[in-house]
């Protein structure tokens, strides 16, 4: 297809990736916030977030003059062919998705939405909600169609631009289509399908790579009691192609912004139909007992107790390459090391300023300075860089706690320290 004329609502990592990669694409696309300093700051060309690309393509899309930036949504949609919606969708009350932005931006647009003009949910809502939007909006003329995305942080751009695939459902296949279309230098395959069941795609995927991830951590755990090494079996299980080699490196727990909130959400979808979905439960309870189970291996590398001790911690966000904190593993590990009577020292390449229970520091050595033990709790490339055997003079204790097992554990052996990975023998 040609060029299109596409509003995109909500400036955060998926509006703003969504809009300029569409823009990219040679549509001609609009986004909108409510926040007006932000906007002002897009426009301007200054992307606030960690994504690899997202600066150069929203400068691109200026100068090409094929994006722009302004708030409110109203005046926007007037003459839009598309609308993309992009707002947060928070976990809310009992594990819901909480659907007040999205509402709120039905209502502002309602009444002013061109006919014809497709409107499409790109944030992960719940299975039902086209339908709701389409009676929220009441009108025959207005074609509602979910396209969930599946940017991850971090890699965002890229994952728009080779996507495994491309989602598109509308209880009216036309206009499903005509959003495919939107897409059509994207060469990935494409399921067009009915509304529900491109929402429940999403929910589908995400909760399935979080149960991966719970399943994954319950067998390393397995292997420190088993004496095996988690490399190993995972090297050996990845091989299957039924199981593939991605999404099976254990950690402190999954986190962020999506697997949380949407598997919570997705236990709930399943209790408003009356369906225990024990499995997923399951996997939400084993990655709180995996937060408990490396607390409880710190509390080890300092001697059993953690109460005044010092514990120095690298990484913060909840993977390497963002420096996005919601739902951070690394975050409830120290507010636990903290209640527990630990003094914690944090370092992250990308957090600065203040947190709770904790103290910021600059650098790497500035953590290890008399503390009794150091865990790594993200999985930062440029942790494998540290001077082990600097750090080791600065440090009161010996012990390194890589969650990640991201360092090689013969250079920290090497510096005099000791390693102690997840799921892996105990370096000596
Ligand atoms: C996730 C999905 O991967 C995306 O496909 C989806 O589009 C996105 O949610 C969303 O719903 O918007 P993201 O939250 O950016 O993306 O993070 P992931 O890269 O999936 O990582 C999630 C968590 O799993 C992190 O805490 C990460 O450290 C952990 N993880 C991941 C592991 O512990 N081990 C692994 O092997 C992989």
């Amino acid at each position: 297809m040609g060029s299109a004329r596409i509003v995109v609502i909500g400036t955060g990592y998926v509006g703003l990736t969504t809009g300029a990669c569409l823009a990219g694409l040679g549509h001609q696309v609009t986004c909108v916030d409510v926040d007006e300093k932000k906007v002002a700051r897009l426009a301007a060309g200054q992307v606030d977030i960690l994504e690899p690309g997202l600066e150069e393509l929203v400068s691109r899309g200026l100068s090409a003059g094929r994006l722009n930036f302004v708030v409110g949504a109203g005046a926007a949609v007037a003459n839009a062919e598309a609308v993309f919606l992009c707002v947060p969708t928070p976990m809310g009350a009992g594990g819901a998705a909480d659907l007040r932005a999205v509402e709120a931006v039905i209502d502002e647009i309602c009444g002013v939405l061109p006919a014809g003009c497709a409107v499409i949910t790109k944030s992960t809502v719940p299975v039902g909600t086209a339908q709701r939007i389409r009676a929220m909006l009441g009108r025959v003329d207005v074609p509602v169609v979910a396209n969930p995305e599946f940017l991850r942080e971090g890699t965002a751009v890229a994952d728009f631009l080779n996507p495994d695939r491309i989602v598109v459902g509308s209880d009216e296949e036309q206009a499903a289509r005509w959003v495919a279309d939107l897409y059509t230098d994207l060469a990935a395959p494409n399921v067009i399908t009915d509304a529900a069941s491109a929402e429940l795609v999403k929910y589908a995927a995400n909760c399935f790579l979080a149960m991966k991830l719970s399943y994954v951590n319950a067998i390393a755990e397995l292997c420190e009691r088993l004496g095996a090494d988690i490399m190993s079996v995972t090297e050996g299980m990845g091989y299957d192609r039924r199981i593939g080699r991605s999404f099976l490196k254990p950690g402190p727990g999954w986190g962020g912004s999506c697997l949380p909130k949407d598997t919570h959400a997705l236990v709930q979808v399943a209790e408003s139909v009356g369906f225990d979905f024990s499995l997923l439960s399951a996997a939400i309870g084993e990655n709180i007992a995996q937060r408990d189970r490396i607390v409880a291996k710190i509390a080890g590398a300092v001697g059993g107790t953690l109460a005044g001790s010092r514990i120095g911690v690298l990484g913060l966000a909840f993977k390497a390459g963002t420096n996005d904190l919601r739902d951070s593993p690394a975050l409830s590990v120290t507010a636990m090391l903290a209640a527990h009577g630990a003094e914690v020292t944090a370092y992250d390449p990308a957090v600065g300023g203040e947190l709770p229970g904790m103290r910021i520091v600059d650098d790497p050595y500035q953590v290890a300075k008399g503390a009794d033990a150091i865990v790594v709790l993200t999985e930062w490339d440029e942790f494998r860089r540290i001077d082990w055997s600097y750090l080791a003079d600065l440090m009161q204790g010996d012990s390194i706690v890589d969650t990640r097992n991201l360092l090689d554990p013969q250079v920290v052996l090497a510096a005099g320290l000791t390693w102690l990975g997840l799921g892996r023998p105990r370096a000596r």
